[in-house]
């Protein structure tokens, strides 16, 4: 081993990667600070207890990607659903819970604290959401962007229940001033970055399903996902769903801050691949926008000359999905996949079609999704100074043997 040469651990996991694990979670921590606390096993194992089959694309904070393989079923499992945060993830025990309250004031006639008992007694509102994050596929833009590398697995589908977020405004009384809602969560930022606050516009957060969220697939919102309530903002991108929710204010003009004001925009009008485009010239990203991806075959598979299956998902946010064709020739020709039985209006919908291909050698397979504005996933990529939005056509090539 050379002088500078970093030793790696049994786990794989060299000194070196443990700093750089440290150091990219913006902690001015040395790896002996590391060592006694509750992420040392974490470190060591680059798993995340509860969440082990997830690809790690940062530890701490967690951030943790679903293999495409393991996204084939409708609900996507809690075990098995990708986890988002910008922050330290707030550390709520049963007690806690129990306890839990979230603030509303602002442009309100009554404000008041609603403890999670009392949102339990609201009428219960369940819906099924395809949550995804606005960086999903970040990492096939080109030029490169800098942020969170997520390839095609930072999204799932779960069933949400919880209380109306209209239900809990009623009960304030929204001024004739309140446009927005900011929501505020319980977890800590890393070092100097500001707090996670979010806002939606009024006409959202009225919307009977935007809900406060405390049971995700039929049990308590696990830890990670924002244990004991989060905000449900179905059809928009991932970051409107706040976890460890506990602060809601409603104010008179968009918030101001970093997670309002500066992340989470998208140019205007289309921009040339690594432009920089100045603020005024961004706004706000909203809804998810039409696209699919093929969960079968897999990336490389081999088969024998005949049927081949291919099948994946299509959601498109607020909207639903009319069709999706696929093809098995780089895109020249298209056929219509079959669409699965389950259709709701913010859940991914499944395809599935049985192609013939007789010809030994490497083949393509394309998925391509629309929905019933009419909206078409392109063939290649908007780039966007945060690499948001990514939904060009899936691919995926497969061999069939001779
Ligand atoms: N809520 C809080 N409080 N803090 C965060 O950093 N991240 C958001 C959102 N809610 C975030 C948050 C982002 S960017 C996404 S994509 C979703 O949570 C991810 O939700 P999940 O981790 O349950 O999949």
């Amino acid at each position: 081993m050379k002088k500078n040469e970093s030793r790696p651990s049994r786990s794989g996991l060299s000194r070196r990667d443990l700093l750089i694990g440290a150091a990219r979670s913006g902690a001015a921590i040395t790896l002996s600070q590391l060592l006694p606390n509750e992420f040392t096993a974490a470190f060591a194992q680059n798993t995340i207890k509860g969440k082990e089959k997830l690809i790690v694309r940062s530890l701490r904070p967690e951030d943790l990607e679903t293999p495409v393989s393991l996204l084939n079923t409708w609900i996507t499992p809690n075990d098995l659903f990708y986890v988002r945060h910008h922050t330290y993830a707030a550390r709520v025990d049963e007690q806690a819970a129990k306890e839990w309250k979230v603030e509303i004031d602002g442009e309100v006639e009554r404000p008041m604290a609603i403890t999670l008992e009392e949102l339990k007694k609201l009428p219960k509102a369940s819906v099924t959401v395809t949550l995804e994050c606005a960086g999903n596929g970040r990492a096939f833009f080109d030029p490169p962007i800098p942020g969170i590398q997520w390839e095609k697995g930072a999204v799932g589908t779960a069933r949400f229940s919880g209380a109306r977020l209209s239900d809990v405004l009623k009960k304030v009384g929204v001024k004739a001033a309140g446009k927005y809602v900011a929501i505020n969560g319980a977890d800590k930022p890393v070092g100097t970055q500001p707090k996670f606050i979010r806002n939606l516009p009024m006409a959202k957060a009225m919307q009977a399903d935007t809900i406060l969220a405390y049971e995700m697939n039929g049990e308590p919102i696990p830890a990670l996902h924002g244990y004991p309530l989060r905000a449900v903002a179905p059809g928009w991108e991932g970051a409107y769903s706040v976890k460890w929710l506990n602060r809601i204010q409603v104010i008179d003009k968009e918030q101001e801050g970093f997670f309002v004001k500066t992340a989470y925009r998208y140019p205007n009008k289309p921009v040339a691949p690594g432009a920089a485009v100045p603020p005024e010239n961004m706004v706000p990203l909203t809804g998810l926008v039409v696209k699919s991806f093929i969960n079968a075959p897999l990336e490389g598979a081999s088969f024998k000359p005949g049927k081949v299956r291919i099948a994946g998902f299509a959601w498109a946010g607020e909207s639903f999905i009319t069709k999706v064709e696929v093809s098995k020739d780089n895109g020249s020709t298209w056929t219509l996949a079959k669409l699965g039985k389950e259709r709701e209006r913010y859940a991914w919908q499944s395809f599935e079609y049985e192609f013939t291909i007789t010809q030994p050698g490497s083949h393509l397979l394309m998925a391509r999704a629309t929905d019933d504005k009419g909206n078409v996933q392109p063939v290649a990529p908007q780039w966007n100074p945060s690499g948001y939005l990514w939904n060009v056509i899936d691919k995926v090539r497969i061999n069939v043997e001779a």
